[in-house]
């Protein structure tokens, strides 16, 4: 049987949720990454680094138990942040960035910033100590169309910020378009992106075949096959500033469900093996290594895992559903069959 084996990977880009979600979530991370950068966007949101050493503490005790798992964190970013949290930051050890949400752009970005300028002297900090600033790359005026948020962003917001600070260390979350690759790639080494499975897998299309699929519902959105093409090509093509970053984003059934549904698609429990998914239909598996376990490491100045992990070709069908509390949560590909398995006997050390 066709295996394939690497080193450990890292999730550069995780939702882990908080109390009884994160129980249900934060086993399927575990299993298969060595390291991930949990979002800060709790309510209340994680804004300093001692709400960040709480809620690292409280995902170490969700974990099942014998894993060796290691929360990153990163610190929500506000109006009100203050320059000396960055020292805070680069003093913690375990806190590896700052995460800026445009205000309102998305879940829970309600206390996000409202305007990048009033974060100038905080920028100059994370200039100043490195520190890597994470961006949900957007634009929130409401006068732009959702499918054009991200290229409008990158022109009013991200341009002159890179050059309000030229050394500012930055990471497009989640870019989804192929202005968005283009532009990553026309900075310098401080700028990097990190890809997720479903904006690699799929196209807008697929959000309305053959009706609504809610569960499919993520921001930004899914975007045009030009674009998702331009994604697979960065993703596979062995550049060094572009690298994984699942953003899985779980929601109960019920609130996807429903008639204002929440933003977020849930990508945990095949969180490697879609992104093998890619890398197979462009015929590049050998390159999935160093987008999912060295890029980001290298990125982010931390050492490459030591341990490795196998997939084995041995096709599997996602679970219409697992189970959370009284609801559940649908993951991407639910009743789909996927090509690569976790072969689990071999993901320890
Ligand atoms: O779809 C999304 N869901 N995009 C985000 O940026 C946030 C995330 C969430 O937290 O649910
Ligand atoms: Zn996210």
């Amino acid at each position: 049987m066709q295996t394939l084996t690497i080193t450990r990977p890292d999730d550069w880009h995780l939702h882990l949720r908080d109390g009884p979600l994160l129980g249900a979530v934060a086993g399927f991370s575990a299993r298969r990454f060595a390291r991930a950068l949990v979002m800060p966007n709790l309510r209340p949101p994680v804004t300093t680094v001692a709400l960040a050493a709480a809620y690292r503490q409280r995902i170490l005790a969700a974990l099942p138990p014998g894993t060796n798992f290691r929360p990153l964190m990163t610190l929500y970013l506000t109006d009100a942040t203050a320059p000396a949290e960055i020292d805070r930051v680069r003093a913690s050890g375990f806190v590896h960035g700052v995460k800026c949400y445009p205000a309102g752009a998305t879940t829970h970005a309600e206390a996000g910033v409202t305007s990048l300028a009033h974060c100038r002297a905080v920028f100059e900090r994370m200039e100043e100590l490195g520190v890597v600033l994470q961006l949900h790359g957007e634009a929130t005026d409401p006068a732009v169309d959702p499918y054009d948020r991200e290229s409008v962003f990158l022109e009013r917001e991200l341009e002159p910020l890179l050059q309000r600070h030229p050394r500012l260390r930055v990471v497009l979350e989640h870019v989804t378009t192929r202005a968005g690759v283009g532009f990553v790639r026309a900075q310098g080494d401080r700028v990097a992106a990190t890809l997720t499975p479903q904006h690699l897998l799929l196209n807008r299309a697929a959000m309305f075949a053959g009706g609504l699929r809610p569960h499919l519902y993520c921001l930004p959105l899914l975007k045009r096959e030009p674009d998702r093409v331009a994604l697979a090509e960065a993703a596979t093509g062995g550049e060094p500033r572009f690298f994984l970053g699942t953003d899985s984003a779980p929601h109960a059934r019920r609130a996807k469900e429903s008639a204002c549904g929440c933003a977020g698609v849930f990508s945990a429990h095949a969180g490697l093996e879609l992104y093998a998914e890619v890398f197979a239909q462009a015929g590049r598996l050998g390159r999935l290594e160093a987008f999912a376990s060295f890029h980001g490491a290298d990125f982010y100045g931390l050492p490459r895992n030591q341990t490795r992990i196998t997939l084995v070709r041995d096709p599997w069908p996602v679970p219409a559903s697992y189970p959370c509390g009284d609801d559940e949560l649908v993951p991407l590909g639910a009743g789909e069959r996927l090509a690569w398995r976790l072969l689990e006997a071999e993901a320890t050390p």
